[in-house]
């Protein structure tokens, strides 16, 4: 298979049977190379809308019924660099707040059947935290998601060491991966969305990965209750790559409990077993059978405490499955959970052939979150849009390699409803 890069168009077409697959830009398959990108690219590009206009007063556009997005300081990293908070908010109930500090979705409110806003995220309600110990709440992963097998890998000829950071492994981009660095950001609204374009530079060697990769994450919220994310990057020399964002969810409110009365439905054949150290194997294993087979809609908890060695490895859910997708780079519909307490449900569409399904298995009580509670094991799961882990090491995976000349572009869609 080859790697996915996707160019975005504007068509609207609705996937599946839920509204909430909807109306995203499906973007038409591609092996097409596109030269690299050498000034910022354009908005209008990674948006399903008209061209962008400049942000106006929150006042005036609230009272319009558009998207607005507002920023505020928010603190300082160690180092003095000042960061920022970014609040998007649409008139359905929805406000995602943005940190310019690895492109944290730092919260998230959704409403329930009834209307009541909660925050449906884990994270913290102060930078230091963020900086101290997050294990990656909300951020944007890169430069390379999930693990990498003892820290290295051999791309044309030349084998790369990265430092390990997950006993013999190298984790989410290695020590200072893309969630702990400060996004230079600009925002932008249109009649129907609102949203903040991050952009960073990592140079040739970063955490060991060749080639000076030039990215850009744009989130777009809409009146759809729809918060998009747009990955995009270019390299000058070949390397490998695979973005994702690692917001934890718990649909009841962050600090409410745990989520294994959420029902999860995947839409996914297959998925990639491991190894103790959560390396795949290199199987590409059918679910029928297991308790990793969520193509019906079953709680997380129900199968969670099977002897099972996949879960027993894991200590719960940490998998990648390999997503059944017809032929095309399009938006696909991947996952839904819902909470059956509040109604309210997550669906997630993507252009990547993976997710990654971590029900929380690492939290462990030591950490205090937004609203000033505990959280513990199974308190939230993570639906990662990826590539397979370990892929650079993996021939028989889709490529994540990227080389000078391509553009990489993914795209993910998390919709928030309720019934
Ligand atoms: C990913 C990994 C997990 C864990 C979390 C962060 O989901 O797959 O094993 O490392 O990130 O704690």
């Amino acid at each position: 298979m080859t790697f996915h890069r996707n160019r975005i168009n504007r068509t609207s077409v609705l996937v599946g049977v839920v509204a909430l697959w909807a109306a995203a830009g499906i973007g038409a398959a591609t092996a097409t190379a596109s030269p690299p990108t050498t000034s910022p690219p354009q908005r209008a590009e990674v948006a399903a809308a008209p061209a962008p206009v400049a942000a106006e007063p929150a006042s005036l556009t609230e009272q319009r019924g558009r998207p607005t997005v507002s920023r505020a300081p928010w603190g300082k990293t160690p180092d003095g660099t000042p960061v920022e908070r970014y609040t998007v908010k649409n008139s359905h109930g929805m406000t995602v707040r943005i940190l310019s500090y690895g492109g944290i979705i730092q919260s998230l409110q959704a409403p329930d059947r009834r209307g009541h806003k909660a925050n449906v995220v884990l994270g913290f309600d102060n930078l230091q935290d963020y900086v101290d110990k997050s294990p990656y709440f909300g951020a944007i992963i890169g430069r390379y998601a999930n693990r990498i097998a003892k820290g290295t890998f051999t791309l044309d000829g030349t084998t790369y060491r990265l430092p390990v950071n997950d006993g013999p492994n190298t984790l989410h981009g290695g020590t200072k991966g893309f969630d702990k660095i400060v996004w230079t950001a600009t925002t932008f609204t249109t009649p129907k969305t609102a949203g903040v374009v991050l952009r960073h530079t990592s140079p040739d060697g970063d955490m060991g990965f060749p080639g000076k990769l030039t990215t850009q994450v744009t989130y777009t919220l809409d009146q759809k209750n729809q918060l998009r994310m747009d990955y995009r990057a270019t390299t000058d020399a070949p390397t490998v790559i695979n973005l994702t964002n690692h917001a934890y969810f718990n649909l009841a409110g962050e600090g409410s409990g745990d989520i294994y009365d959420h029902r999860l439905k995947i839409w996914a054949k297959s998925y990639t077993p491991v190894d103790k150290t959560l390396i795949p194997t290199g199987e590409i294993a059918k679910v029928a059978g297991t308790p990793f087979d969520f193509r019906r809609s079953t709680a997380i908890g129900d199968r969670i405490r099977e002897d099972d060695q996949q879960l027993i490895y894991g200590l719960g859910y940490d998998h990648n499955w390999v997503l059944d997708r017809s032929s095309g780079t399009g938006l696909q519909r991947a996952a839904r959970a819902r909470d059956p307490q509040s109604g309210r449900i997550l669906t997630v569409s993507t252009t990547e052939p993976g997710l990654q399904f971590y029900s929380g298995n690492f939290l462990d009580s030591t950490l205090v979150g937004t609203s000033g509670r505990m959280y513990r094991q199974g308190d939230a799961f993570t639906l990662e849009t990826q590539h397979y882990p370990d892929s650079p090491n993996q021939p028989n995976f889709p490529s994540t390699v990227l080389r000078p000349g391509e553009e990489f572009r993914s795209s993910t869609i998390y919709g928030f409803s309720a019934s």
